[in-house]
């Protein structure tokens, strides 16, 4: 989707659809939707006085103008009370009001910056916010769907063109800038997205590492791949330990970006990439378990941030660790019970192998460290419990730094992800201490807290270091489109991991 900001009039607007909207409550409306009311006789406040239209949140008319304006169409979206709007409302109005016009004859679309007039919002976050929103909200993920079995037929980038019009000629330049930020930060999404929704056949650990070398390559960055033998050569047993009831070889991604050009990284990033996790001989239940080709979301996640940070170029020296493998029940795999040692020298009884992610995180964490990390965001699909705990709602963050957590969970915030601490006491810690080795991968039956247990397996192999732990395996997948989120992965995290380094920049 190309995205534009221009000046002009939105009622003379070359397009296949205008996009206006309306406060719950008013009668006549004002800003752009009052000048589209006029030049269409006033059928909009007419719709009003009828009560088709009221202003509700999600609320979304299609008015046809029958050759009174070029534009055939006008949809007006409810923006729903004022005391409720903000940047979140606008950013999810503008994915639920682009996938209301997904149809064959719409391919330019012309909006006003919803919020930037009459609501008082700043005009270029508005700008970010509908970009951003339109961005996300189009994506679909149709690759493995024949042209005869798509419910649509507007294939590729839809829609092809949104302009986002302004009156103030002296607010568009600023605005430009800001729809461009919103596109790089939905584009990095949309890629994760496309990542994890990937059949688990076709995204094996060497796809993940394919694509993320093409993309840090298409963006100018470092990228390396480590392999089986150099990983046997730093020592990261437990990583391997994963990898081997798999016939798939692991890869270990790393992609580099110096925007500042110091010694180390100001931020690793390091996320869990499992591309299928079938729990091993742990094995998992035969319902639902076709999810788990999700399982490797915070690899994807971490990998394209990078593709947003490298377009965006803040000051920072940033960091994407991405340990990827399959979690199979092969004759090779380990059993539980075994020991196996991470790279930093601990000692790990694996008491259950479905419990995998956490170890291959615990030598991707030591890696980081290994390679200067100042501070470390871990990203995972790591435990079913935190659904329990908080359903799709929001995310879960555990650190050991205050500071971090508060840039972290802002970072989110400003990306319109909902995040939630949990504690990571160190009463907590009892419940990963072994009987034979340093640590056992998950507690003892029945003791409660999966989500900070995994916390707290992961807390010694950061020795230290400013750290966040994210647990998104609530939020990764979705069974609904529902505004910025759509059906299948939703890119949960990205834009909050961009945000964060941009927040980091000096
Ligand atoms: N990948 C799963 C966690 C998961 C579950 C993600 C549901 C998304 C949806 C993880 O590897 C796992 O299996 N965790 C176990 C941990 C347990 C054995 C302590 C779990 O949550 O059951
Ligand atoms: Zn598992
Ligand atoms: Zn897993």
């Amino acid at each position: 989707m190309d995205v534009r900001v221009e000046q002009g009039d939105i009622t003379q607007a070359e397009a296949d659809a205008l996009v206006v909207n309306l406060f719950e409550g008013v009668t006549s409306p004002g800003g752009g939707t009052g000048a589209v009311d006029a030049a269409l006789e006033g059928a909009i406040s007419r719709l009003i006085a009828l009560g088709d239209i009221r202003g509700k949140a999600g609320e979304l008319t299609v008015v046809h103008t029958f050759g009174k304006i070029p534009a055939p169409r006008v949809l007006v979206a409810g923006l729903g009370k004022r005391e409720e709007f903000d940047l979140d409302v606008v950013r999810n109005l503008a994915a639920n009001a682009i996938r209301a016009l997904r149809k064959p004859g719409v391919k330019r679309v012309v909006t006003i910056a919803h919020g930037a007039g009459v609501a008082g919002l700043d005009p270029e976050g508005c700008a970010q916010a509908v970009a951003e929103g339109s961005v996300l909200g189009a994506y679909r993920f149709s690759r493995h769907k024949g042209a005869g079995s798509r419910d649509d037929d507007t294939n590729g980038a839809f829609p092809a063109l949104l302009t986002i019009v302004e009156r103030d000629a002296a607010a568009v330049e600023g605005m430009t800038a800001a729809a461009r930020r919103g596109v790089i930060l939905a584009d990095a999404a949309n890629v994760a997205r496309d990542m994890a929704n990937e059949p688990a056949n076709h995204l094996t650990p060497a796809e993940l590492a394919a694509r993320a070398t093409a993309l840090a390559t298409a963006a100018g960055l470092d990228v390396e791949v480590l392999e089986r033998e150099a990983m046997e050569r730093k020592g990261m047993g437990s990583l391997l330990s994963v990898a081997r009831g798999s016939a798939q070889p692991p890869k270990l991604i790393r992609v580099s970006y110096h925007g500042r050009g110091g010694d180390g990284y100001d931020l690793a990033l390091v996320g869990k990439g499992i591309t299928f996790d079938t729990g091993g001989i742990s094995i998992k239940p035969a319902a639902n378990m076709e999810a788990m080709k999700a399982d490797m979301t915070g690899a994807a996640s971490v990998v394209a941030a990078m593709q947003a940070i490298a377009a965006l170029r803040p000051r920072v020296d940033v960091v994407a660790l991405a340990p990827c493998t399959e979690n199979m029940p092969g004759g090779n795999a380990s059993k539980p019970g075994d020991v196996v040692t991470a790279m930093d020298g601990r000692t790990i009884e694996i008491i259950n192998t479905d419990a995998e992610g956490r170890l291959v995180l615990a030598d991707a964490l030591c890696y980081a460290r290994e390679l200067g990390a100042r501070a470390i965001v871990d990203v995972a699909t790591l435990t079913g419990a935190v659904s329990i705990a908080l359903g799709d709602v929001c995310y879960a963050v555990l650190s050991n730094d205050e500071g971090l957590a508060a840039k972290v969970q802002a970072a989110a915030a400003a990306a319109g992800e909902k995040t939630w601490r949990l504690p990571t006491w160190k009463e907590y810690s009892e419940l990963v201490k072994s009987d034979v080795a340093d640590l056992r991968n998950v507690a003892a039956p029945n003791r409660g807290a999966g989500t900070i247990v995994g916390a707290k397996f992961l807390e010694p192999f950061v020795a230290g270091t400013p750290w966040v732990h994210l647990d998104i395996a609530g939020v990764d997948m979705s069974d609904k489109d529902k505004g910025w989120v759509t059906k299948g992965a939703t890119g949960y995290s990205v834009r909050a991991l961009v945000n964060l380094a941009l927040a980091m920049a000096s």
